[in-house]
């Protein structure tokens, strides 16, 4: 199974996703701070997937480490480093907070144990994260009519995770079960994450697809031609407001104009329980370049200003679903979320 980043004799290695598709160059990284410039620069993108590498990261900034007197102080720097990079992202912290949380139960138990446990951990949140697309994929897949045309923004595949993906997961297991008839893929300005990762996958898979601007999406609803539309999701709020790639805002405005059902997948770890609305979701804003170039060629004049967020926020009330790996979260989802963390 495709899966973005492994771990193997003390490095991390990742398919650097700023090269696909036309190259597929696979980076090794051994130092902490290499890995976090290569979430910074979203050589390795996608909330689930910056967990995981976040949760490597902390197993490589400890396996440096000989001197047991200064581990507080390093953990926290290794911490604090990684915890910089994408702040949108709510897996990223959640990784942090259970590798602090392994930290923190194997301290006093000796360098060598720790940084095996700590290994261990990074490796149950990779394969976790696996196991929960695979049950989102097939939560999905219920939901999805016969023929279907899916309609899906930026890429929520095995490339944004531990492998097989959210809404790709659902994507996947649709076309598994013989529902599936295409998917309408958005480009996903600026980074275009749809038509350079989504359509790799997808073509990779042999699933059929069509690549669309994202600009086009409303004209095929209004035309009848999408039958559902699912994305993934960055961060989401206790009351299901959801923040994901700049752009899935607008497009659950129009499936909810023309009445198509506009499906969330997510695993719960997604989920940020310590934030009660989407507004108080932090939005990254981006630099400027990856709206006046396309792929370091300039297409607007020199020195015009620039608004660059990488994210958007979809109110509760737009969402027809929230597929998780334990269950379809349906509305009321401030009481459907409580009881899927704590029920
Ligand atoms: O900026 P990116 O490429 O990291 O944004 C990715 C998305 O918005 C995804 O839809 C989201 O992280 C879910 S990935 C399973």
């Amino acid at each position: 199974m495709l899966t973005p980043i492994t771990f193997h004799d003390g490095a991390i290695e990742l398919i650097d996703q700023t090269r696909l598709p036309q190259e597929v160059v696979t980076l090794t990284i051994r130092d902490y701070r290499e890995l976090a410039d290569a979430i910074r620069e979203m050589r390795i993108r996608g909330a689930p997937a910056i967990g995981i590498a976040a949760a490597y990261g902390v197993v490589l900034g400890i396996q440096a480490l000989t001197d047991g007197a200064v581990l507080d102080e390093h953990f926290k720097k290794v911490i604090e480093e990684l915890a910089g990079t994408r702040p949108t992202a709510r897996n990223l912290f959640w990784a942090l907070e259970r590798m602090t949380q392994v930290f923190r139960e194997n301290r006093d138990t000796g360098l060598e144990f720790l940084k095996e446990r700590l290994l261990d951990e990074a490796k149950r949140i990779h394969e976790e994260d696996i196991e929960a697309n695979k049950r989102i994929g097939s939560h999905g897949a219920k939901l999805i009519p016969d023929g279907a045309t899916i309609l899906t923004h930026c890429n929520a595949g095995a490339l944004a995770t531990g492998g097989y993906g959210t809404a790709l997961g659902i994507v996947r297991a649709a076309w598994e079960v013989g529902k599936l008839k295409k998917v309408l893929v958005d480009e996903t300005r600026p980074r275009l994450q749809g038509a350079r990762l989504t359509a790799w996958e997808l073509k990779q898979d042999g699933i059929p697809f069509e690549l669309i601007t994202d600009s086009m999406a409303g004209s095929f609803m209004a035309c009848g031609e999408v039958d559902a539309v699912v994305v993934g999701a960055d961060r989401i709020a206790r009351n299901g407001d959801t923040a994901n790639k700049i752009g899935t805002y607008p497009l659950a405005v129009l499936a909810h104009h023309h009445q198509v059902p506009f499906y969330v997948a997510a695993p719960t770890s997604t989920v940020d329980p310590t934030i009660k609305n989407g507004s108080q979701i932090p939005i990254e804003e981006r630099d400027p370049s990856e709206v006046t170039q396309i792929r370091n060629v300039r297409i607007a004049p020199e020195g015009v200003n620039v608004r660059n967020p990488a994210f958007d926020v979809t109110p509760a009330g737009l969402i027809t679903a929230i597929i998780t790996e334990r269950s379809v979260l349906e509305p009321p989802y401030t009481e459907a979320i409580e009881n899927v963390l704590h029920g």
